[in-house]
Order: structure tokens, then sequence, then C-alpha cells
């Protein structure tokens, strides 16, 4: 049984992390999909409405479990028994900062692999925090975001409701 860690800030989710969960999914029995939870640093969904918005965008998935967790990802790994884990990269800046990433999580847990896999071209320049700008100036998110979540992001902005999460 192959489990798989999936980490990231998902603030919020975009169509670029979900269709890397989709690929993702079938690449292991058990997909486990992170949301990191930073007390120091400010984010615009709370831990738990991230984690809701991807259950929603998702549907649901056998395979697939969503959890908060806070601290190292190879924590999360570990307590998982996660083999490896995944990242997308989007490009050159993104394979070289992912590479240290990959290179210090081997120390920290010797054995975890990562495994990168490349944005689907037409989702490579889709950001989150692009999608946060977009929203805040009452932009379209369809192109953006899974079309189950546009109607909450947009709302979200609109209503200046940004808050630490
Ligand atoms: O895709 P994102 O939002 O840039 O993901 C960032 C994330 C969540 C992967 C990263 O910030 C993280 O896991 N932070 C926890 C600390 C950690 O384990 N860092 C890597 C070891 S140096």
């Amino acid at each position: 049984m192959t489990t798989a860690i999936f980490p990231g800030s998902f603030d919020p989710l975009t169509l670029g992390h979900l269709d890397l969960i989709e690929r993702a999914g079938r690449l292991c029995d058990t997909l486990i999909v992170g949301v990191l939870y930073n007390p120091d640093k400010s984010s615009f969904f709370t831990p738990q409405q991230r984690v809701d918005m991807i259950h929603r965008a998702l549907g649901n998935r056998e395979n697939v479990r969503v959890v908060q967790f806070a601290g190292l990802m190879v924590e999360l790994a570990r307590q998982e028994n996660a083999s490896f884990v995944i990242r997308g990269v989007r490009g050159a800046a993104d394979l070289q900062s992912e590479s240290a990433m990959a290179h210090a999580n081997g120390l920290l847990l010797p054995g975890l692999e990562t495994v990168f896999l490349p944005a689907s071209a037409q989702f490579e320049a889709i950001s989150s925090s692009l999608v946060r700008q977009i929203a805040q100036f009452g932009g379209n998110l369809n192109p953006f975001v899974p079309a189950a979540l546009v109607d909450e992001i947009a709302a979200r902005f609109y209503n200046g409701n940004s808050h630490i999460g």
C-alpha cells in the first residue's frame, strides 16, 4: 500500500491544485492532501475553510483524505506513513526551489522521496496569489478556480473579510 502526501497552503485551491490532486491520486493507494496551518502567517481562508473547499471541489474520492497540519511536512509524512511527497512544478523557478525543499526533506526524513508533477499546460500560470489578486479587484474567477468555489472566494474578498488564520 503506497501512501503519498500532497502538502500546500491551498489559500485558496486553484484548478491547478485540483488537477494535481486528481493526477497524484492515480499514483498511489492513498493520497493525503495536507493543508498547512501556519499560526505565524496570515492566510485569507482559515485552515478549516480551505479543507472544506477542497472537499467541495473534489467530491467523494475514496483514496483521497484531506487533513490540516502544522510544522514540517516531513512530520505529516511520518505520521501518515507516507513514502513520497507530491509537489507540482510550474517551471524552472519552481523546480529550483522545490529541489532544495526535496533535498532538505530527504535529510530530515531519509527514504522520503519527492515526486514532481509538471503542471498541466493550461494551468501553468495559475497560482493562489494570482487568484487572490483577481478576486480582490472583482475579476472573473472562472478560469482559475473550481466552479464550485467561485462564489465563496468572490464573496470573501468582496466583503473584505480576510483574517488571520
Ligand atoms: O504550495 P505551497 O502553498 O507553496 O506550499 C508550501 C508548503 C505548505 C509546502 C510549505 O510551506 C510547507 O510544507 N511548509 C511547512 C514547513 C516545511 O516542511 N518546509 C519544507 C522543509 S524545508
